[in-house]
């Protein structure tokens, strides 16, 4: 961690003065605390003046808040140097980037973001990009650890990231193309990564708790309505060979080949999505490699998300590890597969 101080006086406005809007949300916000710890809104009203000055607060800022609040101005500049979520200096207009370096995050990849920043955005931590649209720094446990490694831009986090999916997201952001927030590979909030291991049977309903007698009678009644679960379970339990022969698009296979190809060494595949790839009926880097804009399409689909299969390039890797394996992947990529 850096220390943190107020930015030098060459980029301090000479004030700070909230617009309408924001006045009006400031005042009702010092309104909820009552008469005598309303200081205690100084948080959510500074964040305010931050979202409102291009990302940072300034010391006109501070000191205007601190009139707000009736606060001697030294204690709004303890809370807004104290907080990491507060920016004591100009950021980049379109993202400032918070790498969560802590121990979680540093074990599963957050140094080698770092670096991307460091590539990409400046050498500094805390220093504008030559465009001025982006800056990064190091901060602590954001919180998401259960995603590592991830970091922060102004109010969104982004998870589950990879120096190459870091490198793709600071490209789109630079475009303005929206990303979306949260996890950046195939997996919903916190839950595991290419869908449920565990708990993933059905919920017993509680009337098949019920005694015997009742049961009975309970099926008798339902017995027209029990017609169609049964449907939908024979579907599911149709062996995997008729299941693959019913997609359309991708050239698929019932079973490889010979020897599967070991999938997981296309980054963004992790075991859970091989074995989904396997049961859609895709083995081998060869079927992979001649997927079409369509396939790729169809497959997304299928995977239940989309753009993951163009974001991390399955095709453009599985070519190199169908044509010349590890050693080719090294060629066209500078590195090994994972
Ligand atoms: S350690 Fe990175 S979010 Fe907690």
């Amino acid at each position: 961690m850096s220390v943190r101080r107020l930015a030098d006086d060459s980029v301090q406005p000479k004030s700070f003065a909230f617009t309408a809007k924001n006045l009006s949300w400031a005042k009702q916000t010092i309104k909820k605390y009552p008469k005598d710890k309303q200081v205690s809104a100084v948080i959510p009203v500074l964040w305010r003046a931050q979202e409102q000055h291009d990302g940072w607060v300034s010391r006109a800022a501070m000191e205007e808040v601190g009139r707000m609040l009736d606060m001697p101005f030294i204690r709004v500049y303890e809370i807004a140097t104290f907080y990491t979520m507060f920016q004591l200096a100009p950021v980049g207009k379109k993202a400032h980037v918070q790498v969560c370096g802590t121990t979680p995050c540093m074990l599963r990849g957050s140094e080698d973001l770092m670096a991307v920043c460091k590539r990409k955005i400046a050498e500094q931590p805390h220093t504008l990009s030559e465009d001025g649209n982006f800056s990064w720094e190091e901060v602590e446990c954001l919180g998401a650890c259960v995603n590592a490694p991830m970091i922060q831009i102004f109010s969104d986090t982004y998870e589950d990231l990879s120096p190459e999916a870091m490198e793709e997201l600071l490209d789109r952001i630079a475009k303005g193309q929206k990303i979306r927030p949260g996890p950046q590979v195939d997996r919903v909030m916190s839950a595991p990564e290419g869908g449920l291991t565990s708990l993933n049977s059905e919920v017993v309903p509680a009337k098949k708790t019920t005694p015997r007698k009742a049961v009975a009678k309970a099926t008798k009644k339902a017995a027209p309505a029990k017609a169609a679960p049964a449907k939908k379970a024979s579907v599911k339990a149709a062996p995997a060979k008729a299941a693959v022969a019913k997609k359309s698009g991708p050239e698929r296979l019932a079973k490889p080949k010979g020897k599967a190809d070991d999938l997981k060494l296309i980054s963004g595949v992790g075991p859970k999505l091989e074995q989904t790839l396997n049961k859609l009926g895709f083995w081998h880097f060869a079927q992979i490699a001649k997927w079409t804009k369509k396939d790729i399409g169809i497959v997304d689909d299928e995977l239940s998300f989309k753009g993951r299969i163009d974001r991390d390039d399955w095709v453009r890797q599985a070519k190199a590890l169908a044509k010349g394996g590890e050693a080719e992947y090294i060629k066209v990529f500078g590195k090994k597969p994972r």
